[in-house]
């Protein structure tokens, strides 16, 4: 992998936005994969500023995840993220948009039809990952198989706890999510893993450095053969 360590995180998201504005400069209707949580917010802060005079029209994305058995109206829920900081600020349109179905209805068939909607857009071109404390990319927890498609997962205790920060109480946090897998992200062209802060730091030097182990998802980035990782100065204080 590239490395690319930056001061702030928003030199980190003005790049990968420079990046993604070239991408779609070319490919008007590029396929983008997004994440969410905290790391990629300062990339979606960079494009605001930089899409003014690009057609954006045509972009098409995919959300790594979503919990499972969530009002999609709820504030927290991923497709509710994505609107407010990804496709409203953007001026994307919403149909372009997709974010798994985390539906209890559906959820038998939802990985299989996310995976048939990847395919059918072509395949990712850029995927924006971030890291968990735990090492997972998407929500693949540690012993995902690297061969994994769209699926229902288990959220760990320490991932709940890392995400009770969004909700009232870590007891509204969803057991279940419903998320891209480890074979899905890295069919994506080009990857660009994000990290910021002491805390990533020893899941960033297992990803990059360490041994290729579904103990640590993060890992699987090392079999891809085009990836980018960005990183402030805390997050890669334990590489080599
Ligand atoms: C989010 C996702 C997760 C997060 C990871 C880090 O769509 O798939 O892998 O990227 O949990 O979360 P933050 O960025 O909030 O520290």
């Amino acid at each position: 992998a590239e490395i690319i360590i930056l001061p702030t995180a928003a030199d980190a998201g003005a790049l990968v936005a420079d990046e993604i504005v070239s991408l779609v400069k070319a490919r008007r209707d590029a396929v983008l994969g997004l994440a969410t949580g905290s790391t990629p917010v300062p990339v979606y802060d960079a494009l605001r500023s930089r899409v003014d005079g690009i057609d954006v029209s045509r972009v098409r994305g995919f959300a790594l995840d979503e919990y499972v058995g969530i009002d999609p109206a709820h504030p927290e829920s991923y497709r509710s993220v994505i609107t407010r900081q990804v496709v409203e600020p953007l001026g994307l349109d919403p149909a372009l948009i997709r974010t798994p179905d985390g539906a209890l209805a559906t959820i038998a068939h939802a990985g299989e039809d996310y995976e048939r909607a990847i395919a059918a857009a072509g395949g990712i071109d850029l995927q924006i990952l971030g890291i968990g404390t735990s090492g997972h990319i998407g929500f693949n927890e540690p012993g995902s198989s690297f061969a994994s498609r769209t699926r229902v997962k288990t959220l760990l205790a320490q991932t709940r706890a890392d995400n009770a920060r969004f909700f009232d109480s870590i007891d509204e946090v969803p057991m279940h999510c419903i998320t891209q897998g480890l074979g899905t992200i890295l069919d994506a062209r080009h990857l660009f893993l994000l990290a910021f802060g002491e805390a990533k730091a020893q899941a960033v030097a297992g990803a990059v450095e360490g041994p290729v182990t579904s103990s640590l998802p993060g890992s699987a980035i090392q079999l891809h053969p085009h990836v980018t990782v960005v990183v402030d100065e805390a997050a890669a204080s334990q590489l080599a």
